[in-house]
């Protein structure tokens, strides 16, 4: 099913505007792009404006779309922190939306949480003020109810906090050419090539699962990369897919930063879990000039519910991502690991931190089996209410949360602070884990240890939800005052 989308997509685009095409195995790929970037560095200046268009994702068929500035998703904004960037967020779509600054660590009254709506025809204005260390954050809506289908409709961007040091850390920040965006995600198209947003029983149950991979919102494309080492900032814009990333050839990945910005030195992998909302910035040597592809394990998500739900989950095997080739006539601008990324590894005190145990509950039994809307998703088994506030945290303080998940595997996010994964049922987290976080994969047990440095007031509280959107959606959520 993979390969047909893939060769349909190809063959029918590239013939109706005559693109450049560059080989692949048997079949010719576009050339993948990157987002516009947005670049506030100087200016301390952004606007966007959720707008409808049309985007041809596979064959000449076009779908509707929403996006920021453009038909789908939206441009990759890059802010200084250290200063204030001033935001204008326009909406011209025909229903409310939110645009969340998913880990930006700021205050609550501009987080852009489901509270702060954004009502048709009217513009919010944010001041975000940025004082954390660099890192590769994202945006998206997070209308209660509506987050699931606004995102995957295309409201979603990549955000770089900067902090001007690449040049000095050695590492590459060439935007599109040795320093790659790739935002990861799955779709599935209806015959008149628009997006499939219904849900089957599974896609209620374990969230949304599609049949097409996008990156940067494009199927079927290749990367073009100089012959060196080229920093990929990955994130799983998904609804539900956990990707499981390697590269076709074994070679290894090297972790430099995590959610929250850089590690202190890189860390080799050859294996990658992104599950949805999480950032990891990568660095891959191309420099031998070999053609490789960034490969992905299917969805893990299966075992007891998968079987229960019928045969479509229980696939095994990699499928493609994205294929890299390299051209040598691109610069050549960084060929050796730094050794001194200038982050850190969190390494903090759990002993007089106040403790609280988070459940993250899927709905049982007939209502489960239904997909019926009356048993809820819950934390601790508390569907989410906008009126309610579940807790209330002093600012300043440091709490260790213990998160549980049953059944199967939940990416947990909290707003408005970074923290330490302490432990990963019991044992030390992996390696992928060792950074600062902001949303973790709970397979079993997490303990998580977090500072609540930013303020959030009872009218603009933060969340913590799994940020898988159907569970989210469906109440999977709750929300805390930090004061
Ligand atoms: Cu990326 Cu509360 O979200
Ligand atoms: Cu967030
Ligand atoms: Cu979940």
């Amino acid at each position: 099913m993979r390969r047909r989308t893939f060769l349909g997509g190809l063959s029918a685009s590239a013939l109706a505007t005559g693109t450049a095409s560059l080989s692949f195995g048997q079949v010719a790929a576009k050339r993948l792009t990157m987002p516009p970037l947005l670049d506030a560095t100087s200016s301390g200046q952004v606007r966007l404006e959720a707008q409808k268009g049309r985007t041809a994702f596979v064959g000449s068929s076009r779908a509707d779309t929403w996006g920021f500035n453009q038909p789908f998703l939206g441009p990759t904004l890059r802010m200084s922190t250290g200063r204030a960037t001033q935001v204008d967020v326009l909406n011209s779509l025909d229903e409310e939306i939110s645009v969340h600054w998913h880990g930006l660590l700021v205050p609550g009254t501009v987080d852009g949480g489901p509270h702060q709506t954004v009502a048709p025809a009217t513009t919010w204005s944010p001041e975000l003020e940025l004082t954390q260390p660099a890192a590769t954050a994202w945006y998206h809506s997070h209308i209660h109810g509506a987050t699931a289908r606004q995102v995957q409709m295309g409201l979603a961007g990549v955000l770089h906090i900067d902090d001007g040091q690449d040049d000095a850390r050695g590492l590459p920040s060439q935007y599109g050419v040795d320093d790659l965006t790739l935002v990861l995600q799955d779709r599935r198209f209806s015959r008149r090539g628009e997006i499939d947003l219904s849900l089957t029983m599974p896609d209620r149950m374990m969230g949304f699962l599609g049949d097409t991979i996008l990156v940067n919102g494009q199927v079927g494309t290749m990367a073009v990369v100089p012959k060196g080492l080229v920093r990929l900032r990955l994130l799983n814009g998904s609804n539900a897919r956990i990707y499981t990333l390697a590269l076709s050839d074994g070679r290894p990945m090297h972790l430099v930063a995590t959610d929250s910005g850089y590690l202190d030195k890189p860390t080799r992998l050859s294996k990658l879990r992104l599950s949805p909302g999480e950032r990891f910035e990568v660095l891959v040597d191309f420099s031998d000039a070999r053609d490789v592809t960034l490969t992905s394990e299917h969805n893990p998500n299966t075992g007891m519910m998968g079987g229960m739900m019928g045969g479509r989950r229980q696939q095994s095997g990699r499928f493609s991502v994205l294929p890299f080739t390299v051209d040598p006539t691109l610069p050549t601008r960084i060929t050796r690991q730094p050794d001194d990324l200038g982050g850190s590894r969190p390494n903090g005190d759990a002993a007089n931190a106040i403790w609280r145990r988070l459940s993250l509950d899927m709905p049982m039994g007939m209502g489960m089996m239904l997909g019926r809307s009356d048993r809820r998703f819950s934390i601790n088994g508390d569907a989410f209410a906008m009126g309610r506030i579940n807790f209330r945290v002093t600012q300043g303080t440091i709490e260790r949360w213990t998160v549980n998940a049953d059944m199967m595997m939940h990416p947990f996010h909290v707003h408005g602070v970074k923290f330490q994964v302490l432990s990963e049922n019991g044992r030390a987290p992996q390696r992928q884990n060792t950074g600062w976080k902001d949303t973790v994969l709970v397979n079993g047990s997490v303990d998580l240890l977090i500072r609540f440095d930013q303020p959030a007031p009872a009218n603009a509280p933060f969340m913590y939800h799994c940020h898988i959107l159907e569970h989210e959606d469906g109440g999977m959520m709750g929300q805390f005052t930090v004061g």
